[in-house]
């Protein structure tokens, strides 16, 4: 079979058909979704009933796993999924929904925020890979929005502004500003910001795109009331619904999305009953700026 590509989205996303992901793929299939990718930068494939050996395996094939270490607030005993496989339903490790007050479901709140995962890591994440095992009976959809659209929707005067500006990037803003701020020192030593362009270019396609995130809280060299007001200005210009594709979860959908062009975020479902979505990444390959130098002791 040879894949095709049919778009979904207003200025992105496509529906890939003509690929099984439970067998091993080919380098000329695997060639053809990163090219999908570099278009249309969030991809559905349906009806893709797959095991997490399966998941990840075919993750492999377009570059190295990225670690889950210091992007949450699970402890090692809590885990449902092993390891390399990130879980983003609302279960305990036994499948039951976790309860209203459990800091891991206050915590992963945040995934209803506007943001691009892991770029609170100095080399953020490239595709994040989300297989959905178990679907809200309403709501629960992931929308997307395309950085690049918004970047080019911007007018010259807020180009030249943000072009060599740098941001920092942190868990501690994205869940302080839902009033999450009960961390333990270690927690928070772990979610030290880091620093992010604001224009990234496509290594290929070479298409700039605004890297926005929920994650910022700072711009480099700016006051910080003014960088929120700026930032805040950028994501709701860059998630007008005219750069937005809204994807309606069915079951075993299996959707591939690129951090570097797009954010995402959840909406709000049932959390009584089971939504069972796994996720991996595929790691980035380089930092988007220098990091700050370490601090003197
Ligand atoms: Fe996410």
């Amino acid at each position: 079979m040879t894949i095709t590509i049919r778009p979904l989205g207003p200025t992105f996303a496509g529906e890939v058909s003509g690929v099984d992901l439970r067998a091993p793929i080919s380098q000329e299939d695997v060639a053809a979704i990163d090219a999908g990718m570099d278009r249309y930068a969030v991809l559905v494939f349906r009806d893709q009933l797959i095991s997490d050996e399966q998941q990840m395996a075919f993750t492999r094939s377009f570059g190295a796993i990225e670690v889950a270490k210091g992007g949450n607030i699970t402890k090692d005993d809590e885990y449902r999924l092993q390891e390399g496989m990130i879980d983003v339903s609302n279960l305990d490790k036994r499948g039951q929904p976790l309860e209203r007050d459990d800091r891991r479901r206050m915590f992963n709140l945040g995934n209803r925020l506007w943001h691009s995962d892991s770029s609170y890591r100095a080399i953020p994440a490239k595709y994040s890979l989300l297989s959905a095992r178990v679907v809200a009976a309403s709501g629960g959809n992931t929308e997307f929005a395309d950085m690049r659209a918004a970047y080019d929707a911007l007018d010259d005067g807020m180009r030249a502004i943000v072009e060599e500006l740098v941001c920092e990037h942190s868990l501690i803003y994205s869940r302080g500003s839902m009033g999450f701020t009960e961390l333990t020192e270690a927690e928070r030593a772990m979610f030290k910001p880091v620093r992010q362009r604001l224009v990234r270019t496509h290594p290929l396609t070479k298409r700039k795109s605004l890297y926005l995130s929920s994650h910022i809280g700072a711009i480099i060299g700016w006051p910080v009331p003014e960088a929120r007001d700026l930032i805040r200005d950028l994501t709701e210009h860059a998630t007008q619904r005219e750069f937005v594709y809204a994807h309606v979860w069915r079951q075993y959908d299996f959707v591939i999305w690129d951090n570097r062009q797009t954010m995402h975020r959840v909406r709000r479902f049932d959390e009584s009953k089971p939504r069972d979505m796994r996720r991996t990444t595929v790691a980035g390959d380089a930092m988007t700026v220098e990091q700050a130098p370490a601090e003197a002791h």
